[in-house]
């Protein structure tokens, strides 16, 4: 009921991703097909707004990632990591604990013509790593710890969400907001259109890890 397009990401031209058709199915979902799609959802088929927004940031000030090792963290289409090897980071690894998001992130790459390094675990990034990129991965409260294994790596830890306003940790400090939208458009409320971005340098971790607020 639905397909794959590759697309031009709408601020970010530079960028093309084999995505969800624009016009996808809204109504309802047969049963079985729902059911599919909550025990498996295929976040690589979307652009997220947090991963778009930082798309946007890096490709306007590649001094973050270039000339760096850069993880991509839950990096679902792989957009992040693909900015950030255009913005020319040395080196880049993926890594999603979703397979497809795997297979998503290498064909979205090569789509780009830049080339990237895909694992579906973090233990398997080659370390050292110098920048970590977490673009909405906070989206279940459940991946918090997720944020931890980041600052473990001691890289700049670059974290883009829509969700989240205040991480609620004293060695994350706010970066910058922008406006930026899923793409396709799943809809979603205009108090998602706000990214926002927060980092983390190495050594500025400190024990102060109490959960982040949701907006
Ligand atoms: C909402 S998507 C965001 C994808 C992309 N960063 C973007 O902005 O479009 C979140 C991604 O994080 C991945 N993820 C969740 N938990 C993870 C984990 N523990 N390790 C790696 N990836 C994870 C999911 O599989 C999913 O692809």
């Amino acid at each position: 009921m639905a397909h794959l397009a590759a697309q031009p990401l709408p601020g970010c031209p530079e960028i093309r991703l084999a995505l969800i058709n624009s016009d996808f199915p809204t109504g309802p979902l047969p049963p079985e097909v729902m059911r599919a799609v909550i025990a498996e959802p295929a976040y690589w088929a979307f652009c997220w707004g947090s991963g778009l927004g930082l798309a946007r940031a890096l490709l306007d000030a590649p001094l973050h990632v270039a000339g760096k090792h850069v993880l991509d963290l839950g990096s679902g289409s792989g957009v992040a990591g693909i900015a950030a090897a255009m913005a020319g980071a040395s080196r880049v690894t993926a890594c999603d604990i979703d397979a497809d998001a795997c297979l998503a992130t290498a064909v979205n790459a090569e789509l780009n013509s830049v080339h990237i390094d895909v694992v579906d675990d973090l233990a398997g990034v080659p370390r050292p790593v110098d920048v970590v990129l977490m673009a909405d991965v906070l989206y279940d409260r459940a991946n918090l710890p997720l944020l931890d294994a980041a600052t473990a790596l001691d890289a700049h830890v670059i974290v883009a969400d829509s969700r989240i306003r205040d991480l609620g940790r004293d060695d994350f400090t706010p970066m910058f907001e922008l406006q930026a939208l899923t793409f396709p458009n799943l809809g979603e409320f205009d108090e998602f259109r706000t990214v926002r971005l927060f980092e983390q340098h190495p050594g500025q971790r400190t024990s102060n890890s109490s959960p982040a607020d949701s907006a």
